[in-house]
């Protein structure tokens, strides 16, 4: 089976692996879309502190990760996951059933986020 899952993975950290590692369990073949600093800027309004070059690198890195692409447009959504055959998409349960208009195309399965962690808490404590 081929899992993908999207994200930004800024400050990588325990709740960016957790999720790879789960995604992965649920197939053999994981692809993971790291969205662009500009795709970030038009929804945050922010850049993130990591560049998208760096950012790939480090997701491509992760034992769990078999192959990362650049993720330019959250409409491409659909397109991602057919150019990569995908059968699973992999979200957090932050995004529960906002990706359910691509069911047709594959199984979309939402898992829980880890507590107490996230890039913009990280951000807003440490920078
Ligand atoms: N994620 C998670 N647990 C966390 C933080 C993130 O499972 N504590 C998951 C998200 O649900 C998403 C993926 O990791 O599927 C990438 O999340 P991303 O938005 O890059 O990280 P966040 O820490 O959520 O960033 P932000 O605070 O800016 O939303």
């Amino acid at each position: 089976m081929r899992v993908i899952t999207f994200g930004t993975f800024d400050l990588f950290h325990i709740g960016h692996l957790n999720i790879l590692r789960r995604a992965k369990e649920l197939g053999n073949h994981l692809i993971v879309g790291v969205s662009t600093d500009a795709l970030n800027f038009s929804k945050k309004s922010y850049y993130p502190v990591y560049n998208e070059e760096d950012r790939l690198q480090i997701v491509q890195a992760i034992q769990y990760v078999d192959e990362a692409f650049y993720e330019e447009s959250l409409e491409k959504k659909r397109d991602y996951i057919i150019q990569h055959a995908a059968d699973i998409l992999v979200m957090g349960d932050d995004w529960q059933g906002k990706f359910d208009f691509v069911s047709d195309v594959c199984k979309v399965v939402y898992l829980p986020r880890t507590e107490g962690i996230s890039t913009s808490g990280l951000r807003k404590d440490h920078l």
